[in-house]
């Protein structure tokens, strides 16, 4: 009877004698581990898995009342982390007794733990630089500094500006989180592109004012969309062209109305990307050069807020880059 359940589990699952032979192993248990039924029915556990974390599990089952569990690695064929749980199944009067073992498959949610740790020890440390040049600052004025008028002043624009890096990297992530969590999208409308780029364009009026901004067909260009997100993955992108080039330099923005999708291109003559960073560009946190991104009042995120705008009008976002040429930047809505 229980072959029948165990065979239609989706865990792996195995049937142990009481000599620590398998008896019995489901289509999973065989799939999770690359193995045939003739590698493993009529072999010892350790023999048919080389799993050193098993051994004693099966005696450890037997001793027990309860089931055993333990976390397994395995790293053939591929790397993989399994929740394995022994049990004695109680079998007819005068019958030995077996063990079950049932490996269920956490490595998805193992990465997302990873993730979450990794992500949690990277905010820590991006909210420490500027808090931790803050209180060098007030120690500096508190020791004195206060009273020299050639430096003091000087001193407090450093403490403003890090205050403002700590609260656009609080504005970000508090973003992030509520794009992940698809809070507060509106409803998807028609959106006028170029009165998006316009406003884009006055928000950061300031810094544009050194560069040359050419905007070329605009036309028909229909997307639908949450507007205001439009507005933040443009903001963002051509906040980073400005960014990274130097005074003077053309950016280019376009939109082209293609066969399957509507493309709004933001390209810039700068300082490129070489190709090494591409494949992790939009990863949050990744820069190329921390401290040039630092200084620019970037926090690491904007590309990360541009990757899930995207995704949630289910397009994408694409980059082209080389290095010491400039890049371009490209958002991909299909029709
Ligand atoms: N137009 C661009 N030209 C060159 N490098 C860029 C450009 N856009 C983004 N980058 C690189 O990608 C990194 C991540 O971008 P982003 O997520 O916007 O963070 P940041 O806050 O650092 O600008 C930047 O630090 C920079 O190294
Ligand atoms: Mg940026």
């Amino acid at each position: 009877m229980f072959e029948v359940i165990l065979s239609s589990m989706r865990d792996g699952a195995i049937v142990l004698d009481n000599a620590d032979q398998i008896i019995f192993a489901n289509q999973s248990f065989l799939d999770a581990f690359s193995l045939s039924r003739g590698d493993v029915v009529g072999k010892r556990l350790l023999e048919a898995v080389r799993i050193p974390e098993l051994a004693g599990l099966a005696g450890e089952a037997r001793a027990a009342d309860t089931p055993i569990e333990k976390e397994i690695t395995v790293v053939y064929p591929e790397e993989k982390i399994f929740s394995c749980s022994a049990a004695v199944i109680e079998t007819e009067e005068g019958e030995p007794e077996v063990i079950a073992m049932i490996f269920h498959d956490i490595s998805e949610m193992k990465k997302l733990e990873n993730l979450r740790s990794e992500f949690v020890a990277n905010v820590s440390h991006e909210l420490k630089t500027p808090l931790t040049a803050i209180r060098g600052y007030v120690e500096t004025l508190l020791d004195g500094a206060i009273d020299d008028p050639e430096n003091n002043k000087g001193f407090l624009q450093k403490i403003d500006k890090n205050a403002q890096s700590l609260s656009a990297l609080i504005d970000d992530l508090l973003q992030l989180s509520s794009l992940e969590a698809r809070r507060g999208i509106k409803p998807f409308t028609d959106i006028d592109v170029s009165q998006v780029i316009v406003r884009a364009m006055e928000t950061l009026s300031g810094k544009l004012k050194t560069k040359e901004i050419e905007i070329v067909g605009l036309e028909n260009c229909p997307v639908t969309g949450d507007e205001n997100l439009l507005y933040r993955a443009l903001l963002n992108l051509i906040d980073n062209a400005v960014n990274y080039s130097s005074p003077g330099s053309k950016v280019e923005i376009a939109c082209r109305r293609g066969e399957k999708a509507v493309e709004i291109s933001i390209k810039d003559y700068g300082i490129g990307i070489a190709a090494e960073h591409l494949p992790r560009l939009f990863e949050r946190f990744y820069r190329v050069d921390k401290a040039r991104s630092r200084d620019q009042g970037g926090t690491g995120l904007g590309l990360a807020i541009v990757k899930h705008i995207m995704e949630i009008h289910g397009g994408s976002v694409r980059v082209e880059s080389e290095e010491g040429k400039g890049s371009k930047f490209t958002l991909i809505f299909p029709i």
